[in-house]
C-alpha cells in the first residue's frame, strides 16, 4: 500500500497535562472518488501511536492503538493525558506497515507557572495565491503554541490569476467530498505540514472554511445547513481539535491558559452570528466572565476580525460591516468589561497592523484599554490599501505593513512582545524572513521598538 501519511501529522489543544495528536490517512490524497476520500477503501484501519520526551522514543514512552474510520475520512484524533506541564514531546503514528513523520509538541504550562509563553499567529492561506514559505520560518521558531485565526482553506473557485494552480479540484466547494479535497490540496504544501509538525496548534475559523462572509445559519435554507455541516465536518477531520461536530454545529470557542501569564480566549465569529451580535449571547457571556475573573497577566482574544475602529477615508462604506465595526455595541460591552492586560490578536485583512484599543475610539484622549496586533496573510493577496491614509485617519492605529507573514510573540509576567515577521514574495518558494517591527507592551499601551519598517 502507498504511504498513507501524505497529509502529515499535527498536534493541538495543549493543556497542562495533555495534547491532541492528529493525522489523517490518505494514500491518494487528491483521489476524486467521493466514496474513497484520500483514496482509502471504505473500511476501518488500525493506527498505532507513540509519544515520548525524546526523538528516539525512549524516555517516558506512551503508546496506544486506535482506528481510523471511513466515516471521518480516516482521520485520527488521539487525546493523550497524564503528561507533564510545560514539556516538549515527540510523537508518530504507524499504519499499514508505514511510519509517519515525527512531530514535536508541547504541553501548556503548570497553572502556577510564571514562565513566558512563546506563541505564533497565522491566517489566510489561499493556496493558488502563493507558497507557504512563511510557515517554514514559523516552524523554525518552534513556538510553544501556534494560533490560527481562519481562512485555513478557501472554498472559492480558483482565482483568475494563480501563483500555483489548484489542479483538478472542482470549482467552489459545496459538498463534504469537495471540502475534503480542498484540505488535501492545501496540506500538499510541505511548509504547512512542517508548521503543524513543529508545535501544537489552536485553530479557529473565519468565513472561507465554509462560504464567503457567511453568518450563522446563512439564508436559513436546508441547502446551506447541509453545506455548513459538511464544511464543519471536513474542518474537524483535518484539524487537531478535541471536539467533534454535532447536529450540524461544532463547539469552537474555548480558552487555553498558560500559567498565571496568559488566558488565550479563542473566539468563533461565524457560527453564532446573528442580527446585532457577532458572538451570540452565550459566547459573549462566557467571554466577559473570563475577562473579569481569570487571574492572569494577559487576557488575549484570539479571533479573525479587525477589532479596533478602522475608518477608511474615501468613498463609502468607510467602516467594514463584516468586521467589529459592524458590531460596535458588542465591542463596546467587551471593552467596558475593564479587563486588565487586554490583547487582541486578529487577521482577515491580509495586511499587518498594530494599534491601541480606546475606551472611545472617536476621542484620541480617552483611556487606552488594550492593544491589538493584526497578522498579515500567509499567502492570500491583500486588497488595495492606502496604509498611511488609514493610519492618519485613525490615531489609535500605529503600524501598517503590506508584506505576507505572521506574528511571533512572547507573553511574560512583565511584558508582552510581538514581532511582525515578513517575507518578500510568495509566487515562488524560498523567500527569507525579516522582522519589520517589534512592539512591547508593559501597561495597557504600546511601545514600538526596533521598528525597521520599509
Ligand atoms: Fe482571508
Amino acid at each position: 500500500m502507498a504511504d498513507p501519511f501524505t497529509l502529515g501529522v499535527a498536534s493541538g489543544e495543549p493543556l497542562p497535562d495533555g495534547v491532541m495528536l492528529w493525522t489523517r490517512l490518505a494514500a491518494d490524497p487528491l483521489s476524486a472518488d467521493p466514496s474513497r476520500p484520500g483514496g482509502m477503501a471504505p473500511r476501518a484501519v488500525e493506527v498505532s501511536w507513540q509519544l515520548a520526551e525524546d526523538e528516539n522514543f525512549t524516555r517516558g514512552l506512551r503508546q496506544g492503538v486506535t482506528e481510523a474510520q471511513p466515516a471521518w475520512a480516516h482521520s485520527v484524533h488521539v487525546r493523550v493525558a497524564g503528561l507533564k506541564p510545560g514539556t516538549d514531546y515527540y510523537y508518530r503514528f504507524r499504519a499499514s506497515g508505514a511510519q509517519s513523520p515525527v512531530g514535536r509538541t508541547r504541553t501548556a504550562d503548570d497553572p502556577a507557572s510564571t514562565r513566558p509563553v512563546r506563541f505564533a499567529l497565522a491566517n489566510c492561506q489561499r493556496y493558488e495565491h502563493g507558497f507557504y514559505t512563511a510557515y517554514r520560518h514559523l516552524a523554525d521558531e518552534r513556538p510553544d503554541v501556534v494560533f490560527h485565526v481562519g481562512d485555513y482553506i478557501y472554498e472559492s473557485r480558483q482565482a483568475p490569476s494563480v501563483a500555483r494552480p489548484l489542479g483538478t479540484l472542482p470549482g467552489e466547494a459545496n459538498t463534504l467530498a469537495e471540502y475534503r479535497l480542498r484540505y488535501a490540496r492545501y496540506k500538499s504544501d510541505p511548509d504547512l505540514r512542517a508548521a503543524h509538525a513543529a508545535a501544537p496548534w489552536v485553530p479557529t475559523w473565519d468565513d472561507h472554511e465554509v462560504a464567503d462572509n457567511y453568518r450563522g445559519t446563512g439564508d436559513g435554507s436546508a441547502a446551506f445547513q447541509r453545506r455548513r455541516a459538511a464544511a464543519y465536518q471536513a474542518y474537524f477531520e483535518n484539524q487537531p481539535i478535541r471536539v467533534r461536530p454535532r447536529g450540524g454545529g461544532l463547539q469552537m470557542f474555548r480558552r487555553r491558559t498558560y500559567g498565571t501569564v496568559a488566558d488565550f480566549l479563542v473566539l468563533d465569529v461565524r457560527q453564532h452570528r446573528g442580527a446585532g451580535t457577532m458572538l451570540g449571547a452565550a459566547q459573549e457571556e462566557w467571554l466577559i466572565s473570563r475577562l473579569v475573573t481569570g487571574r492572569v497577566r494577559w487576557r488575549v482574544l484570539v479571533q479573525p476580525l479587525f477589532f479596533a475602529r478602522r475608518f477608511v477615508p474615501g468613498p463609502a462604506p468607510n467602516l467594514r460591516t463584516d468586521s467589529w465595526d459592524g458590531h460596535q455595541e458588542q465591542r463596546a460591552r467587551i471593552l467596558a468589561a475593564g479587563a486588565p492586560g487586554l490583547v487582541v490578536l486578529s487577521g482577515d485583512v491580509h495586511n499587518a497592523w498594530a494599534g491601541e484599543l480606546k475606551a472611545d475610539f472617536l476621542d484620541p484622549g480617552s483611556a487606552t484599554v488594550g492593544v491589538e496586533f493584526v497578522a498579515s496573510a500567509i499567502s492570500s493577496r491583500p486588497p488595495a490599501t492606502d496604509g498611511p491614509a488609514v493610519l492618519a485617519a485613525n490615531p489609535h492605529l500605529r503600524f501598517f505593513d503590506g508584506h505576507r507573514g505572521y506574528l511571533s510573540g512572547t507573553a511574560g509576567p512583565d511584558e508582552l512582545r510581538v514581532a511582525f515577521r515578513a517575507i518578500d514574495h510568495v509566487d515562488r518558494p524560498g523567500a527569507p524572513v525579516t522582522t519589520v517591527a517589534e512592539f512591547r507592551t508593559v501597561g495597557e499601551g504600546l511601545t514600538s521598538e526596533n521598528a525597521t519598517s520599509k
